[in-house]
């Protein structure tokens, strides 16, 4: 059969004209369709599937529910269709009846959506959120970066270098242990990475030439130097003139476990020895505070301290 006679054998029956002038306005799924025109599921089902055999709705599964609409993208004779089809439902007894269903259907479904965002107010960021993810704010946080050099110092594999690297300019990732530098050069290798560099080092004397990098980055790395304030004074002879230091540790915590746990070396630091040690070391513009709390035991919290040269 042709396309047109499938349009019109579709269109020759006023339930369906009465299903694509509801679907004009949104896209429904069969429980509401039936909820608005009082018939059954079946016969919707039915109704709907020869519509969609003649290219005049589409359907798309969300969950359990497939929602239909209008193929109002179609050119041709199927799109005339449509729109003749709209036109006839107007007069049809039923529209008026329809048009007010249709209306409280949308209404209460736009307010089960506020209804779930009420529920979940004060307490957004411990809630899942489809397609939310730290992960996702970071990208979209890089963004706004420019294109800066940062030495990533105590860089592990590079998680964080590996990230910045896909906006910065150039990312040299320094790390004192030979099998994580060797792993981190082949995964930046991999990944295509050929403005990110890794180098065998100690952060308390980094092999980066003085006033070369725009950021200095400490990542959970500043609790392993063994004299932090090395560390601190070495960051602020590679960085350029106006350049930033950024530190996330620890803060002061009394967890033993953590030295034989994860090899820490300072419990963590008090924001008050940061801001010397910043002061110290010549840096200007020291901003100091606590960014994250963990909920579990032993309630680590994160401090992150930022200055500028
Ligand atoms: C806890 S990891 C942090 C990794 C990364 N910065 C992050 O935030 O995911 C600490 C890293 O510092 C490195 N490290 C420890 N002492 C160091 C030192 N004196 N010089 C350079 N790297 C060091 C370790 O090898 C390890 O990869």
């Amino acid at each position: 059969m042709s396309a047109t006679l499938k349009s019109l054998r579709a269109l020759s029956d006023p339930t369906r004209l009465r299903i694509v002038a509801l679907l004009e306005r949104d896209e429904l799924a069969v429980a509401e369709l039936q909820e608005i025109t009082r018939l059954g599921q079946s016969r919707i089902s039915t109704h709907l599937g020869l519509l969609q055999d003649a290219g005049l709705v589409q359907s798309r599964r969300e969950g359990k529910r497939t929602f239909y609409k209008l193929n109002l993208q179609a050119g041709g004779s199927v799109g005339e269709f449509i729109q003749l089809a709209i036109r006839g439902a107007k007069e049809l007894p039923e529209q008026p009846h329809d048009q007010i269903n249709l209306k409280r259907v949308l209404a209460r479904r736009k307010e089960q959506a506020q209804v779930y965002f009420n529920q979940i107010a004060g307490r957004f960021d411990r809630v899942y959120g489809p397609g939310r993810s730290w992960q996702a704010f970071g990208h979209l946080l890089l963004r706004i970066l420019p294109p800066l050099v940062v030495a990533d110092l105590g860089a592990g594999e590079g998680l964080l270098s590996e990230l910045l690297a896909r906006r910065c300019k150039k990312v040299i990732a320094v790390d004192n242990s030979e099998k994580i530098v060797e792993f981190g050069k082949a995964k930046a290798k991999k990944n295509g990475l050929k403005n990110l560099e890794f180098r065998l080092g100690n952060l308390q004397n980094p092999p980066i030439e003085a006033s070369t990098v725009d950021l200095v980055i400490l990542s959970q790395a500043l609790h392993h130097a063994e004299v932090p304030t090395e560390a601190i004074t070495a960051a602020h002879k590679i960085l350029k003139p106006g350049g930033q230091i950024l530190i996330l540790d620890l803060l002061k915590h009394n967890f033993e476990k953590a030295h034989e746990l994860y090899g820490d070396r300072w419990p963590g630091f008090a924001e008050s020895d940061l801001h010397r040690w910043l002061e110290a070391a010549g840096f200007k513009k020291i901003e100091i505070s606590i960014v994250a709390a963990e909920e579990q035991p032993p309630h680590f919290q994160t401090i992150l301290a930022g200055a500028k040269k």
